[in-house]
């Protein structure tokens, strides 16, 4: 279940401006993604490559066969069919209640009749946690719920991938932890690819499978969550720990020259906390994969941790922490 992306080689430019040069990964099938970069590197602009809303200067995007920049219209259409997007502003339509809303991809891309329309709206309705607010318009709802009607709309047609632009901004810290695990029981449940794209550290570090880093027009790292959490890439640490110092400044980057003066001492990388678990005790596969990805990758886990009985997380051992403090 879930269907693999692959992007090789991704250049995307406006007139002058490049966005990224080169960005190639691949987004592993079924397994939950994150993406992360600082504003304006890109990250929207690379969810509409995926679905092909813009297209790529050069490069590939592979979707179970389909390389979608070369794709025609028509088949563009189809290919559309595999995807749920959730888009950053959430994208409802305004005069629609959110029944309607939500069921407008199932009237615009299926045959089926109002009454299997219903079961399969108040369905999706029912697992974003929105049972009851059929008839409200969207002006008449709080930002989380919109963030959640776009996503129950963005899972009416049961997509093989689903991409979500900012599904947490503007969500207070509860919210967001039920939307968070509303993602992880989704993907436990449909089996799909996610793809998510947040500036929430919080969720980047508890949430997915893998984890991106886009900066300086290139995707800088792509991996096992472990892995990059425990990064000393001086961009990918300043992210993931939200540090002042390091090569990400205020405007869109530092110059290099700035970024080298004050160059710390390495930081080291905060403790990794345990992912979060399906909430009815269910399987993903991807988590079974980090502590064989640690192994055959001989990974050392950072200093002070140590990987916990069931081989899937890094937890910090706060006592050798603390004496290994004392002792310098
Ligand atoms: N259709 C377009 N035409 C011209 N420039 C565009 C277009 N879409 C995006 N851009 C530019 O591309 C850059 C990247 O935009 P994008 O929205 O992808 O950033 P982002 O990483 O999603 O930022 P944020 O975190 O603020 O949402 C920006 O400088 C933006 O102005
Ligand atoms: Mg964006």
């Amino acid at each position: 279940m879930g269907v693999e992306i692959r992007v090789e080689g991704l250049r995307k430019s406006f007139g002058r401006q490049v966005i990224w040069e080169d960005v190639s990964f691949t987004i592993p099938a079924g397994e939950i993604s994150a993406l992360l970069g600082p504003s304006g590197t890109g990250k929207s602009v690379f969810l509409k490559n995926l679905v092909g809303l813009l297209r790529p200067d050069r490069g590939h995007v592979y979707v179970g066969g389909a390389d979608v920049p070369r794709l025609r219209e028509s088949d563009l259409y189809a290919l559309r069919r595999q995807f749920g997007v959730l888009f950053q502003d959430g994208a409802l339509f305004g005069s629609m209640n959110l029944y309607d809303n939500i069921a407008f991809p199932l009237r615009e891309h299926t045959k089926k009749g109002e009454a299997e329309i219903r079961r399969i709206v108040l369905e999706k309705m029912e697992m974003v946690g929105l049972s009851g607010s059929e008839r409200k318009l969207p002006g008449e709802i709080s930002g989380g719920m919109k963030k959640r009607a776009g996503l129950a709309r963005a899972l009416v047609l049961d997509p093989e991938i689903i991409l979500a632009d900012e599904p947490d901004s503007g969500l207070d810290p509860v919210r967001t932890a039920y939307l968070n695990q509303l993602f992880v029981d989704l993907n436990t449940r449909l089996g799909a690819t996610f793809l998510i794209v947040t500036h929430d550290i919080g969720t980047a570090r508890v949430l997915p499978d893998n984890l991106g880093l886009l900066f300086r027009r290139g995707l800088v790292m792509f991996g096992p969550r472990e892995m990059v959490l425990s990064s000393t890439h001086p961009a990918v640490n300043q992210f993931f720990n939200a540090r002042r110092q390091g090569p990400i400044g205020m405007a869109e980057e530092k110059d290099l020259a700035e970024a080298a003066a004050e160059a710390v001492p390495q930081s080291m990388p905060a403790p990794i906390p345990p992912q979060l678990m399906p909430s009815d005790g269910g399987l993903r596969p991807a988590m079974r994969r980090p502590g064989e990805w640690l192994r055959e990758h001989r990974v050392t886990p950072p200093p002070g941790s140590f990987i916990d009985d069931e081989g899937r997380n890094w937890l910090t051992d706060w006592d050798a922490l603390a004496a290994r403090r004392q002792r310098r």
